[in-house]
């Protein structure tokens, strides 16, 4: 006899093989009041005055200043306000069409929070992720929504997990499950360096910081395993690779772009409609943000961007990025003023309500299990299948 959990939780689905049926949980919702309790980022992430955007607000082209500069603002932030998460540099140096045979600098930085628990390479990790380089051309492009706001969005995601996976973590630990089941879930998020093209985008330019990343992290193996723990390498380790890309226009629209993450996209539009339909959010478009919840607006454009070196890596990948593109894409205009503020704030909610109802299903697995366990069945065997199945190791 076996239950599986929704099929929708696919790469997280618990497959129970018990001596008597008993009812079985599922991944739940947040509640509503856990909707409304998530804070918008308000005057933080105003262009001008912000501390999460203003700073990033700047050119910041590999190799120059400003680059420099928008690093430091990531890893200040990150210490002063975020000191359990810890913090990580991914440098390589590439030529490029522009740099005269030089070699240019890239830097990805990884910011991350796992159980206290786990050793390195335990615990998987629901990555979100934008690309913080702005374009060589024209000259003083600050790239508003390609990428400034989907990062400063990313940070305040990192503001509000942090309070509530604090507690998860706590009540994991009181529950004694800590690190004895294989669902030790954390979070991390990679602001990458070197997506644009210097000229014109191809293969060899575009892509430098994520390219370098995936090929550290897929042939970084991770420390021997113990029973439960299945990650050979940081790249196995990624549950689901969130990308944010050119957002912060009026009434962007999203599709559904690869069918093997269509369930996530689902929950993340499910998320949009719930916080719509309590009138938690500002903007009013015509039409929803993430409005593909059948899959058949039919815009699935082959549209490279950071997440193509993870996928060829065998990564599952929830790609937000509109299509069309903003009017403003790769043009001067592409600036704070620009942005439709009411759109980025929602943007910022919808994200972090994610990343916690994702983070939330750790805890209530657990909670399962625990009292699945306290029935004591004389036969029971408790089986936790994660997916991929290309990296179980059994
Ligand atoms: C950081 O983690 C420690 C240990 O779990 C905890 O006691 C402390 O409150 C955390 N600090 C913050 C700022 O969350
Ligand atoms: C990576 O580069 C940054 C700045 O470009 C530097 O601050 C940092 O120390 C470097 N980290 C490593 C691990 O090389
Ligand atoms: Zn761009």
């Amino acid at each position: 006899m076996f239950f599986l959990l929704p099929s929708s939780l696919s790469f997280l689905s618990a497959l129970l093989l018990l001596q008597s049926p008993h009812a079985v949980t599922s991944y739940k919702s947040l509640s509503e009041s856990f909707l409304r309790a998530i804070p918008s980022p308000g005057s933080d992430i105003d262009p001008l005055t912000g501390p999460l955007l203003a700073p990033i607000l700047i050119p910041r082209v590999p190799g120059t200043p400003g680059q420099t500069k928008v690093q430091h603002h990531f890893v200040n932030l990150f210490r002063s306000e975020l000191p359990n998460w810890s913090i990580e540099w991914q440098n390589s140096t590439a030529r490029t069409p522009i740099s005269g045979g030089a070699e240019l600098p890239f830097a990805n930085l990884i910011f991350r929070r796992e159980p206290p628990w786990v050793k390195p390479g335990q615990a998987n990790l629901l990555t979100l992720v934008a690309h913080y380089d702005s374009k060589y051309q024209p000259e003083g492009f600050v790239g508003a929504t390609d990428s400034a706001a989907p990062c400063a969005m990313l940070l305040h995601v990192a503001r509000v997990v942090d309070k509530h996976v604090q507690r998860m973590y706590d009540e994991m630990q009181e529950l004694g499950e800590g690190g004895s089941v294989e669902m030790d879930m954390g979070i991390q998020i990679l602001l990458l360096d070197g997506e644009e093209a210097f000229e014109k985008w191809t293969e060899d330019d575009s892509l430098y910081g994520s390219r370098a990343l995936a090929q550290q992290w897929s042939l970084s193996p991770n420390p021997p395993s113990a029973k439960f723990y299945k990650y050979r390498t940081p790249m196995s380790q990624i549950s689901l690779f969130l990308l944010l890309d050119l957002l912060g226009s009026p009434s962007p629209h999203v599709p559904s772009y690869f069918p093997t993450t269509h369930w996530a996209y689902q929950h993340l539009s499910t998320i949009e409609s719930r916080m719509r339909a309590l009138q938690l959010l500002e903007s009013s478009p015509s039409t929803p943000f993430l409005p593909d919840m059948d899959r058949t607006t039919g815009a699935h454009a082959a549209i490279s961007d950071d997440h193509l070196p993870f996928m060829g890596g065998g990564v599952e990948v929830l790609h937000v990025i509109p299509h069309p593109f903003p009017d403003v894409w790769h043009s001067m205009e592409d600036d704070g003023q620009h942005l439709d503020m009411p759109t980025v704030r929602d943007w910022s909610k919808i994200v972090a309500a994610f990343a916690l109802e994702w983070l939330d299903m750790m805890e209530k697995i657990a909670k399962w299990i625990k009292a699945m366990i306290s029935l004591k069945q004389t036969e029971m065997s408790i089986e936790i299948e994660w997916m991929p199945e290309s990296y179980r190791m059994d």
